[in-house]
């Protein structure tokens, strides 16, 4: 039988081999990119892994890192409320309140409470008198506050400056309002410019409390500036509140 005789095209040949070569590395690739992150490649979202994807989404909800189950970080505003029944599970008088506050209203939650005398105190070192008008404020009294707002401003501006029932953060026993001889004693947006007023925006966190409705934050707090009120948070949150000029809302990233 005759052989058949194959005679190699040089000028054929290499193009052919580059060719095969080239489409073995593509293909690879593309099996290789699927065994790897065929998970991510298959739902039409970005290279990344279910991992990292959690992380991005944990972090977007929690930017600042905040401990969401620390019962002192509580949220309590127009979309989360308290009930009824809801009260600090222990509370002490401050040492330095008004003749206003009554027995319930002098009080706060005991660390809250420990943590405002440490503030007052340090105050009263810097020269500057910090006092309590009230801190503690039950179910009940806070009804009664709300309705006095709404008979002297009507339901709409009453919104702005007194929760209603249910919707206060003094029921929690960890807010404060605060005042001063220089504004005799009253709840009014002058007093951050009295020198109780400034100690207690510089100061405050150093003692875990924060401005809980700070200027220019109404649209995320639902309140006008309140200057006087704080909110005990402890000094790890205080500081970060703090520092990135936060709501409580923005750190826990419910804003
Ligand atoms: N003034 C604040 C919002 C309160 O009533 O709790
Ligand atoms: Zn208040």
């Amino acid at each position: 039988m005759a052989k058949t005789k194959f005679k190699i095209n040089k000028k054929r040949f290499i193009p052919a081999v580059i060719f095969v070569v080239m489409l073995t590395v593509l293909l690879g690739s593309v099996v290789f990119e699927l065994v790897l992150h065929g998970n991510s490649m298959m739902w039409g979202s970005s290279d990344m892994s279910i991992e990292a994807q959690k992380a991005r989404a944990e972090k977007k909800n929690n930017p600042y890192g905040a401990n969401k189950k620390d019962p002192y970080l509580v949220l309590v505003n127009k979309d989360n409320q308290m009930t009824d029944k809801d009260k600090p599970n222990s509370t002490k008088a401050v040492e330095h309140y008004t003749d206003t506050a009554t027995t319930e209203t002098c009080t706060m939650e005991t660390r809250a409470a420990n943590a405002f005398n440490r503030l007052t105190s340090a105050a009263e070192d810097d020269g500057v008198e910090i006092v309590l008008t009230t801190g503690y404020r039950s179910y009940s009294t806070q009804k009664k506050l709300y309705d006095y707002y709404v008979n002297k401003f009507g339901k709409s501006k009453a919104n702005k400056q007194s929760a209603k029932p249910g919707w206060s953060e003094h029921q929690t026993g960890l807010a404060a309002d605060t005042s001063s001889p220089e504004v005799n004693y009253q709840l009014t947006q002058d007093y951050a410019d009295t020198a109780a007023g400034k100690w207690l925006a510089k100061h405050a966190h150093t003692y875990g409390f924060i401005i809980r409705y700070p200027k220019g934050k109404q649209d995320i707090t639902g309140y006008e500036y309140e200057p006087w009120h704080i909110r005990y948070v402890g000094t790890k949150a205080a500081g970060v509140i703090y520092k990135n000029n936060l709501t409580l809302e923005e750190y826990l990233g419910e804003d």
